[in-house]
Order: C-alpha cells, then structure tokens, then sequence
C-alpha cells in the first residue's frame, strides 16, 4: 500500500511530505526532549501583535489528561488512541480576569484562532523533520474535555494535534488500511487564487 504523500515537487521539505496518516504506532513514545521541540516549534510561530494566545495541553499516552480526551473521542476518532503524544490546542478569546499575560490576547478574537492554527501548523511541520507524523483533529466533545481539564471561560479548547511514529500499515486493520489509502485531494488552485471575487488569479 502506497503512502499518502502526493504533494507538489516544488514544495520545500518538510511541507512536501506532510500528511495525516490515522495508524500510529501505540508502542512508541516521545521524550520530553522531542515534545519540548514541538512546542518550541508552536512557541516561535508569528501572531498577532505577538499576542501568542494559544495553550497546549500535553496530553501523553497514558496520563490523565489523554484519559479525559479518550473518553470524549467522537466515533470515527478512535485511532488517537495510539499516537504518543496528543497536544490539545486551546486559545484566549477573553480577557484574562486573574492574571493577565504577558502577550495581550488580540482585540478580535479571530486572531485568536488564526494564531492558534498557525502554531498549530508549525508543530505538524517539525513533527515531519523530526522524522514524526502528526494529525490534527476537531472531533471530540471540547466542552466536556475542557471541563475535565479546568479551562477557564476566556479560554477555548478548539483542536487536538496527535503526535507519533506512523504503525506499520501491514498490522493495521482493514478499516484503517483503507483510510489511508485514499487518495489525498485538493480543491484546484484557480479556486483558490484569485485577483477578486470569481476571478481567478
Ligand atoms: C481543524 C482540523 C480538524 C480536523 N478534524 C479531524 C478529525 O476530527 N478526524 C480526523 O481523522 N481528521 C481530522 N482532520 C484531518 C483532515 O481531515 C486532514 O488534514 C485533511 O483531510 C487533509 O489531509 P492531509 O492532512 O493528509 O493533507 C482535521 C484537520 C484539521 C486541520
């Protein structure tokens, strides 16, 4: 079975070969030293005024807090079971009432959320040159995980980014085998590249 890889020859590594495979390896762990590096990838992503509003909850295999991810997983979630690491992204939408930062959360909340994808990004990128696969993933109760997780209100869980050593697609199940396979598509670029509204670039 091919591996999904289909991107651009004219990317630059490590955005070439990047994908979301779902069958990690569930033996596998990361170091602290590798999780520290993914987060100091998220850390030095740009934002918003330099706002850096985002929040990531470690979630390792096994710990408490991927417990209370594992028992909010929407059903065609299961496989972030396996993955070593899960780092769930959260993102200030409010003032903070307690202590406030020491970057001001952005005026509009939007950017809150763009900065948090964009973090989010370069931790899927140096995932991949660290020879790691990452997938992120929305389908989970974020209300009740967040509550599990003592969120405050002007903070808001939003995604999950599952980090791993990919599982050997020959011991993957049938299901899995066929996920994977598929074909990775993208909307043509003339769709997506344009010079005003209905005209492409
Ligand atoms: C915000 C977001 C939410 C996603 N949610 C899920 C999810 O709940 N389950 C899942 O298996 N994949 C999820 N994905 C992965 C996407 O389906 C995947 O990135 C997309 O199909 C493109 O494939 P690629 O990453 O291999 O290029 C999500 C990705 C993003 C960025």
């Amino acid at each position: 079975m091919s591996a999904a890889p289909v991107n651009d020859d004219a990317l630059a590594e490590p955005l070439r070969s990047r994908w979301s495979p779902t069958f990690f390896d569930d033996t596998q762990a990361l170091d602290r030293a590798q999780v520290t590096t993914l987060l100091q990838a998220a850390r030095w992503a740009p934002s918003a005024g330099n706002s850096q509003p985002w929040v990531f909850l470690v979630a390792e295999r096994g710990s408490g807090t991927r417990a209370a991810l594992e028992e909010h997983l929407s059903r065609g979630n299961a496989w972030v079971r396996r993955p070593a690491v899960v780092l769930l992204g959260c993102t200030q939408v409010g003032p903070d009432p307690a202590a406030p930062p020491s970057g001001k959360p952005a005026k509009d909340p939007a950017y809150a959320h763009h900065d948090l994808g964009q973090a989010a990004a370069h931790v899927t990128l140096q995932a991949r040159a660290m020879g790691l696969d990452a997938h992120q993933f929305s389908g989970f109760d974020k209300d009740a995980v967040a509550a599990a997780l003592g969120l405050p209100d002007h903070v808001r869980l939003l995604t999950g980014i599952a980090v791993g050593h990919r599982g050997d697609p020959a011991a993957a199940p049938e299901a899995e085998r066929e996920r994977e396979a598929k074909p990775r598509t993208r909307k043509p670029l003339d769709e997506v590249a344009l010079v005003r509204w209905g005209e492409a670039w």
